[in-house]
């Protein structure tokens, strides 16, 4: 994989400031259902006395450019403020119509808007919604649509039956495969029962490789790992056409023009194994694509990073297909939570790649049969290093008065780690169309940056860059390097719902795994070198040509690499014990 940033863009960033606010008007295809309409109340968070709630309304009749929800609640609630809507309260019941902006809803098109409440006993979801006086969430419920006699479903709650959050009360699976191969590592069984994600890199990996467990085998063995319980099942889905466009490490088994063998010979195979009833009890995570869309965003024309290969994958229109039609089929399956790769801080941390990106992926869960109720979540840092917090400085900080945005480390980044990279996300996506339960992951298997390197405190109050470098715990060269990572370390141990908006941190790259080799070695897997990995390379404009940091003497990526894995374990952070 490569991990991608643009300076160029980054400076345009600051000419043409920021997007505008928040449009909450969703696009989908055309309205079949003969549900007039959905609302989608959704408790967020909630204390004793006050909670916050989202609420998201599908309309499946005809356009409107105005619209009215009502509902009445059955306790004490009452509303205290809200967005993207003007809500009212009269003693129970309460009316939220839109605001001026996003009045506009077209057939199969979807608006969110929140509140803040308090209450005291219980905090039940409201029965009933209308929409402009038609009941939603019951089929043929008013008169835009008297529908055909079918009473449709009693329960107007949660209409796919998903889990908010799979992770939520929930154990993870691990993998016996690199558990074994953590455990004979010295100090490995420290980490060898966290739970890592299984890579499905090429097609023969859904019935083994070389002997190895295939999807069957990993399922029927989370089966045991589940017991009574609940159990989430991290998949990669990562073999697209042309895969890994603009880097060399991970290009794969499918040529550009490939995306038929693609849906028929893997999408079509996972997904008959993932219907299986016997696995309708596990809750299967799968992380979409990495790098893909975002290559599309930064890497696909008009920057100093394009490349040939990301150019012809965005104007052939194959990973975006292959990526919708991945979203739709698994999508479908009543316990598959799809997770779309959103790269790292250090890739769309720049307003101007952030918008275009969020487009990006609205679009393909828009087209080609997917729809945004087919995304669970995003995740970020697949397989990268960046810090999920830096404790000791923040983007908003300044040295004699200036910002430390100006720092040749942050190069005018708006973010500078993946926590707020992901929550500020989030919102966007969900401003964008998104379901308003969205959540986000982060992989946190291999950013920890521990060890005596590690600073202390924040840096010396001297220069814009005196004060970030001391500060900063990402000890890399340049925030674009990603390939076998000198000085990382362990990050956070996998843990649901850590914070506002983060579904969970997880490992999906199993540490121990190589990103790519430091020199050439001959295979039949598609993979190329890429100077990335090699330590003694210059660099290239995705790492603003710094050397890469990388480790010597790496195997081809996906490989067992003992060296990293021994340097992980000794700067793991928070420390292992
Ligand atoms: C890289 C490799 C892939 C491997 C994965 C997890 O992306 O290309 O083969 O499965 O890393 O280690």
């Amino acid at each position: 994989m490569s991990y991608t940033r643009t300076s160029l863009l980054a400076a345009m960033a600051l000419v043409a400031g920021t997007t505008g606010t928040a449009l909450l008007v969703g696009q989908a295809g055309a309205a079949t259902s003969a549900v007039p309409c959905t609302v989608d109340y959704k408790v967020q968070s909630q204390w004793d006395t006050g909670f916050t709630a989202a609420v998201t309304l599908t309309n499946n009749a005809a356009a409107k450019s105005s619209w009215t929800v009502k509902w009445s609640y059955a306790g004490n609630q009452k509303v205290t403020n809200g967005w993207n809507g003007k809500i009212t309260q009269n003693g129970a019941d309460v009316t939220v119509a839109n605001e001026g902006y996003n009045g506009n809803l077209a057939s199969g098109g979807s608006v969110s808007f929140g509140f803040n409440g308090a209450y005291s006993g219980t905090n039940s979801v409201p029965a009933t919604f209308t929409l402009d006086g038609v009941t939603c969430n019951v089929d043929g419920g008013g008169p835009t649509d008297p529908g055909p006699t079918d009473p449709g479903p009693t329960d107007p709650g949660t209409p796919s039956g998903k889990a908010n959050n799979p992770y939520t009360g929930a154990k993870v699976y691990v993998n016996p495969e690199w558990s074994a191969k953590a455990a004979a590592e010295p100090g490995g069984s420290k980490i060898a029962n966290q739970p890592t994600a299984v890579w499905l890199d090429r097609i023969a990996a859904i019935n083994g490789v070389k002997g190895g467990m295939g999807l069957r085998a990993h399922l029927d063995e989370a089966l045991k790992q589940k017991g009574s319980g609940e159990l989430v099942v991290q998949v990669v889905i990562y073999d697209l056409p042309g895969r890994d466009c603009a880097a060399l490490a991970s290009n794969g088994e499918l040529g550009p023009n490939d995306i038929d063998k693609y849906k028929s010979q893997y999408i079509d195979p996972i997904v008959s194994i993932l219907s299986e009833s016997k696995y309708a009890g596990l809750r299967i995570a799968t992380v979409i694509e990495p790098d893909s869309l975002p290559n599309l965003v930064t890497n696909a024309g008009g920057t100093p990073t394009t490349t040939d290969a990301c150019v012809t994958m965005k104007g052939n229109g194959n990973y975006e297909k292959g990526v919708s039609y991945a979203l739709d089929k698994l999508g479908a399956i009543p316990n598959v939570y799809n997770y779309i790769d959103a790269a790292h801080h250090g890739w769309l941390g720049w307003d101007s790649n952030l918008g275009p990106a969020v487009q990006q992926f609205h679009k393909v869960a828009t087209t080609n049969g997917a729809s945004v109720k087919d995304v669970a979540g995003f995740i970020v840092n697949t397989a990268n290093y960046s810090p999920t917090k830096e404790p000791h400085y923040k983007v908003t900080d300044t040295v004699g008065g200036q910002t430390i945005r100006q720092s040749k480390w942050v190069d005018w980044n708006q973010y500078v780690d993946e926590q707020s990279f992901a929550q500020a996300m989030r919102d966007k996506l969900v401003a964008a169309g998104f379901d308003s339960g969205l959540g986000m992951l982060i992989d946190t298997s291999r950013n920890g940056w521990g060890g005596s390197a590690r600073p202390s405190g924040p840096g010396p109050q001297t220069t814009v860059d005196g004060y970030v470098d001391g500060s900063r715990i990402d000890r890399r060269i340049h925030a674009g390097n990603w390939c076998n990572q000198s000085g990382a370390g362990i990050g956070e141990r996998p843990t649901a719902a850590p914070a506002a908006g983060i579904d969970a941190y997880v490992w999906v790259k199993p540490p121990g795994e190589s990103d790519g080799n430091s020199a050439p070695i001959p295979n039949d897997e598609g993979k190329g070198f890429d100077r990335m990995c090699d330590p003694t390379y210059g660099g290239n404009p995705r790492n603003g040509n710094n050397p890469t940091g990388s480790l010597p003497n790496s195997p081809l990526a996906g490989q067992w690499f003992s060296a990293q894995f021994q340097q992980l374990v000794r700067n793991a952070y928070p420390p292992l014990s």
